[in-house]
């Protein structure tokens, strides 16, 4: 295979990341992933469930094998996630009678040193290899009046969950950016909250390094002139910008599904992977990476959301061949 390498579309200072799992450290997953990337992020196994189900007791084995594949494969590893209202367990939010929390001084006193606990474990045993965090995940949502994600952590803390998560996160990962990530920041109405949030932060002095767009995308959503204009309207919080975890649906909305999936639409992701990459190629200046969310077409979360149906959204094909949305990044003339 002596097509280009994927990092080698863009400069040296973006890193060219994908999301794996255990089984993609091995094989042929990891023959592309040592031949195109820079990096890697773990796509479920450092999430709360996976390293902390049961208070206290910790499960290392998964996130430890991906960031020792990394490590022995010279890859960098970025960190994903400490904070989320997903793949948390329950015993989280349960209160000291064990029933769900309510929003008590005492509880929030509890929540605050339980995400304290976790992020010390978490982050710290990680300080060495994880060069960026996604220290909170999702937490702006734009139908709230004052943009905020009514999750347990915002209803029990307000926004001190935000605050103790990154300063727990400098403290014991001194030299890891630390980043507040999300999806839909190509909505203006969403960026415009989460510009504000990161604004509010940084004046306060909580030490957030960078914010980082998802950017799970479809075949015909968002214009390409929005997604530009996502990273261009945080470039004056002077912070850094990564693209955490790209995709390209090649549907348009939830509900459709193709068996298979035509020829042609694929040719049309090319030429849209192709724009959407040269509007990122040209706000590079703003960027420190971009990270895939999987490697090849076999493995992506999209055929499990947001239902069960067939999805192709990645460069790489089923068979992890270069496909027309890899030429479309390279080779975008
Ligand atoms: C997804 C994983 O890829 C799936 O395997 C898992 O079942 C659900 O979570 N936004 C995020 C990621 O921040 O953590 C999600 O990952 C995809 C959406």
């Amino acid at each position: 295979t002596d097509i280009p390498a994927l990092r080698d579309a863009f400069p040296e200072h973006v890193r060219v990341g994908g999301a794996v799992e255990r089984p993609e450290t091995v094989g042929v997953h990891a023959e592309l992933l040592e031949r195109h990337y820079d990096s890697v992020t773990a796509g479920n196994a450092m999430k709360w469930d996976a390293t902390e189900p049961t208070e206290g007791q910790f499960t290392w084995d998964e996130a430890d094998h991906i960031v020792e594949y990394a490590r022995e494969n010279g890859l960098g590893v970025r960190g994903h996630t400490l904070v989320w209202h997903n793949q948390t367990p329950a015993w989280v939010f349960r209160d000291a009678d064990g029933a769900e929390m309510t929003p008590t001084p005492e509880n929030k006193a509890l929540l605050l040193a339980r995400l304290e606990a976790h992020i010390r474990a978490v982050a710290g045993r990680y300080a060495d290899d994880v060069y960026a965090w996604d220290v909170v995940n999702e937490v702006i949502d734009e139908s709230q009046p004052d943009g905020m994600r009514r999750s347990k952590w915002y209803e029990i803390t307000g926004l001190d969950y935000i605050r103790t998560a990154f300063r727990v996160a400098r403290e014991v990962a001194p030299d890891a950016k630390l980043y507040i990530n999300d999806y839909n920041t190509e909505i203006p109405a969403k960026r415009a909250f989460l510009h504000d949030l990161v604004a509010q932060l940084k004046a306060e002095g909580v030490p957030v390094d960078g914010v980082g767009h998802q950017m799970h995308i479809n075949i015909a959503w968002p214009a390409v002139g929005e997604i530009e204009r996502t990273i261009t309207d945080f470039v004056d919080l002077d912070v850094e910008q990564q693209i955490t975890e790209f995709d390209m649906s090649v549907y348009d909305n939830p509900t459709d599904s193709y068996d298979p999936v035509p020829a042609e639409l694929l040719v049309e992701q090319g030429y849209r992977y192709r724009d959407v990459f040269a509007a990122l190629r040209r706000q590079a200046d703003h960027l420190t990476g971009i990270t895939f969310w999987g490697l090849g077409d076999d493995r992506t979360w999209l055929t499990q959301f947001p239902i069960a149906r067939i999805d192709l959204p990645l460069p790489f094909d089923q068979r992890l061949q270069a496909k027309p949305a890899y030429w479309g990044i390279v080779d975008p003339t």
